[in-house]
């Protein structure tokens, strides 16, 4: 089959792609390779699998181009930074809801499956347990809570633009296709691995260790490193993700591909890490023993304590399950940032002041 990826140029898209072709599918990319993510933007064009069709998802005549006669779309493209989407708000609820609403519109009318790419930011705060109040989602109850996994009928409480981007996405995707085409709604926690852009200091923890470990650098970890996060391998979402466009595009081909339901699935690993945790296996893997995370007194907009998956919903599609363990995750991430140009590490203290002074601190 035919598949199309709208930011497949990008770090989730690239993997995706790869495991698409090795699955014999052909693929090709819709994206703008904005300079934000990509420093060599002919070196990501040329590492995607296929053809790199430059275009905005919120230009209808580039999406009816870059979806004709596909099967499948998996959508991709967004911005990313959820620190950053709390003074760009604009951009972010445009491209992320405006081109949502693109993509489902012309998979719903050229009868095509789509894939979508939330993320576990519409939980917010995600979800606790304690002796008093049971379980709650999308708030702490109280001091003697304890985080859980968040499920995918948990409430939706964004705490950022970007999880509000990320809801309205599904809200006018759900309203597109439903009745008229398959849709697959994916909310991955932290992805992590190769490939992921070094040098963007508004995405993920472990660029920002990588920046500063390359340099012998002591990592910051931003307030007391106990915040827990899921961190899942770009290369199981990629399995992940390859397995739901095969599964949307034979809904596609079914007799009543209007009555397929719309599925909602979270992708992590299930484990909880801590960022202090994450340092100090980052600080191993790149041989820089002896060196001690930094703490940085700064909450950033948009941040959460706890997040981790319920991977019930995963399971029970019958889909790859995720299998890449931390530490080989973080040893890949940092050969490849390793053999990228290298990046300065005061372009991640600016963007460090730049939150603090939007904290007010
Ligand atoms: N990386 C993660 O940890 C993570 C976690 C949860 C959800 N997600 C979601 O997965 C998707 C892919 O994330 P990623 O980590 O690969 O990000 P990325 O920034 O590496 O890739 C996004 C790609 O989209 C392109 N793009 C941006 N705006 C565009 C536009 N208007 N039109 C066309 N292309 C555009 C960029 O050039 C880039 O190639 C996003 O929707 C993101 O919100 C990522
Ligand atoms: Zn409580």
């Amino acid at each position: 089959m035919r598949v199309c990826l709208t930011g497949g140029a990008g770090f989730i898209g690239r993997a995706t792609a790869a495991a698409l072709v090795q699955r014999g599918h052909d693929v090709l990319a819709l994206d703008t390779l904005s300079p934000q993510v990509h420093v060599d933007p002919e070196t990501s064009k040329a590492q995607f699998p296929g053809p790199v069709l430059l275009g905005d998802v919120r230009d209808p005549d580039s999406v009816a181009e870059a979806m004709a006669r596909c099967q499948a779309v998996v959508h991709l493209a967004a911005e990313t930074g959820v620190a950053q989407s709390m003074y760009e708000s604009d951009r972010y609820l445009s491209v992320n809801v405006g081109g949502t609403e693109v993509v489902a519109e012309h998979a719903a009318s050229s009868g095509c499956g789509l894939v979508l790419l939330s993320s576990r930011a519409v939980y917010g705060q995600g979800a606790y347990r304690c002796v008093k109040h049971g379980r709650v989602s999308g708030r702490r109850c109280c001091s003697l809570a304890d985080p859980e996994a968040s499920r995918e009928d948990d409430r939706l409480a964004p705490v950022s633009v970007y999880g509000e981007s990320k809801v309205k996405a599904e809200e006018v995707a759900v309203a597109r296709c439903a009745n008229k085409s398959p849709l697959i709604v994916i909310r991955p926690q932290n992805v992590v691995g190769a490939g992921q852009a070094p040098h963007n200091p508004y995405t993920g923890v472990l660029a920002a260790f990588a920046v500063r470990l390359a340099a012998a650098l002591p990592p910051y970890v931003y307030g007391s490193g106990s915040q827990t996060r899921d961190f899942v391998d770009v290369a199981d979402v990629a399995g992940a993700l390859a397995w739901m466009a095969e599964r949307v595009a034979n809904d596609v081909d079914t007799d009543r591909p209007e009555s397929v339901p719309t599925l909602v699935v979270n992708l992590g690993s299930g484990r909880r890490t801590s960022l202090r945790e994450l340092a100090e296996v980052a600080i191993v893997a790149a041989g820089r023993e002896g060196l001690e995370p930094i703490h940085v007194e700064v909450t950033r907009p948009g941040d959460i304590d706890h997040a981790c998956a319920d991977l019930a919903t995963l399971a029970g599609t019958g889909a790859p399950m995720p299998t890449v363990g931390l530490s080989d995750s973080v040893r890949e991430f940092l050969g490849y940032a390793s053999s990228q140009s290298p990046v300065d590490p005061s372009r991640w203290d600016a963007a460090l002041k730049e939150l603090q002074q939007l904290d007010g601190g």
